[in-house]
């Protein structure tokens, strides 16, 4: 508790996590008298997993029917969106929908929370960018099968919009999913590469919330319903805890992915980060990460995790005795807490080195003569610059992308 605290906490309306939970979902939703709906999805999940087939019988039998939607992709554009759009809503033919449901990463489950916007009218995806003035989206059901994005938490869907190779958010509270139903059995297919992808980003998100701008000091631009609005004791429960499930199973579950108590123990990593971030919001971590991803096209995960260690760096002043806490969850700790925060950027870019993801900018394919324009599209996403825990955020950017590209860290041996 801190007397400053200004809470304004938002998650799912119900959040249901544990192995096979999946098979009570059709029962749930028809005693919600959910009775139409549309299952979002891609074609992994609808020709190599039972999920689709078991879901749609055992809801058909309770009188729920389901369209079936197979073509997600990885980083959903505003045109897939929109052509989902036309093809589903002319499969509807005028048949009102209550429902959506998203089977599949922090893509589907994006691609879901967007149709729930547009199914009903049929507008593009575009028409609520920024603001939903006042839509009500259709009910969302979220079924991750990642560890993870926590998009099945969050009130955001990104979506990329092919015309400029950026990212637009669709944010509002309304988009957050009525039901996160988490059955860590779902994740057990992960490949190596995805597992550790999205461990790292369930990771960041954790740590850059615990780290990031307190609820008291955050500018919520006059909205009473903010989506994100600064950390505070509730939503750093969740980081920390978040931080040392991912200490004791993130490289597990990367390295052994038959390991089932470390998928699980990843499962919740996740779900925690989200009840984190979800609410804490992020900042100079995935703001200077967009901007690299819109210059490499990698994935979310990774270019999260080249930034983070010198993010960390750059906060060892600011939020020094957070960063010591850290080094105690990976047992760094000695008795000077500046000693103990500088070891954790270090050992965090080990970690990530262990996942096999590039460390620095320069391995990651960043040419120097790139980083100005890099710095500028990081610093044109101002809400997350403004939640930076430091006194001049834009000298603070610039430093950490050009230790970026070195790979310098204060702490190095
Ligand atoms: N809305 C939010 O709050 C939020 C937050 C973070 C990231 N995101 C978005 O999430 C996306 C990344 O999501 P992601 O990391 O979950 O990956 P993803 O959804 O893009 O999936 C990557 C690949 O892994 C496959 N896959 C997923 N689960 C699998 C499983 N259990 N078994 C086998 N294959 C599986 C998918 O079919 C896909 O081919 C990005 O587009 C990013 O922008 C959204």
């Amino acid at each position: 508790m801190r007397t400053e605290d200004l809470i304004h906490f938002c998650a799912p309306a119900r959040l249901i996590i544990g192995n096979g939970a999946r098979h009570q979902l059709p029962q749930l939703l028809a005693r919600l008298g959910y009775r139409s709906g549309v299952l979002v999805t891609d074609a992994f999940f609808a020709e190599k997993t039972p999920w689709v087939n078991e879901y749609t019988q055992a809801a058909e039998r309770l009188g729920i029917s389901t369209i079936v939607y197979a073509g997600g992709l990885p980083d959903p554009t505003t045109d897939l969106c929109d052509e989902a759009t036309t093809v589903l809503r002319k499969q509807l033919g005028g048949k009102q929908l209550d429902h959506v449901i998203a089977l599949g990463g922090g893509s589907n489950i994006d691609l879901a929370k967007a149709l729930s916007l547009t199914l009903p009218q049929g507008q593009p995806i575009t028409a609520f960018t920024g603001d939903i003035g006042g839509c009500k989206p259709l009910p969302m059901i979220a079924l991750p099968t990642t560890s993870g994005t926590g998009s099945e938490a969050t009130p955001g869907a990104i979506l990329l919009d092919p015309a400029n190779a950026t990212k637009i958010a669709v944010m509002d509270n309304a988009l957050r999913p009525h039901i996160a139903l988490i059955d860590p059995e779902f994740t057990y297919t992960c490949p190596p590469r995805v597992t550790a992808d999205a461990g790292i980003d369930a990771f960041t998100h954790a740590i850059e919330s615990f780290l990031t701008l307190d609820s008291a000091l955050f500018d919520r631009a006059g909205n009473p319903d903010p989506g994100y609005s600064g950390r505070s004791p509730l939503t750093m429960l969740f980081a920390k805890e978040s931080l040392r499930l991912c200490f004791d199973w993130m490289e597990r579950a990367y390295q052994h992915g038959e390991d089932t108590e470390a998928r699980v123990g990843m499962a919740y990593a996740s779900i925690y980060a989200a009840l984190s971030y979800g609410t804490a919001g992020l900042n100079a971590g995935h703001g200077i990460a967009y901007a690299v991803a819109g210059q490499t096209h990698k994935s979310h995960g990774s270019t999260n995790a080249v930034m983070l260690p010198y993010v960390l760096d750059a906060l060892c002043h600011t939020r020094q005795s957070e960063l010591a806490e850290i080094a105690g969850l990976m047992g760094l700790a000695t008795s000077c807490p500046e000693e103990s925060a500088r070891k954790v950027p270090v050992e965090v870019r080990a970690m990530i080195g262990r996942l096999d993801i590039p460390t620095d900018l320069r391995a990651f394919g960043i040419q120097e003569q790139m980083l100005e324009a890099l710095v500028t599209d990081a610093l044109a996403v101002t809400r997350l610059v403004k939640a930076f825990p430091v006194a001049d955020a834009a000298l603070a950017y610039r430093q950490i992308v050009q230790s970026a590209w070195e790979g310098r860290l204060s702490g190095q041996p």
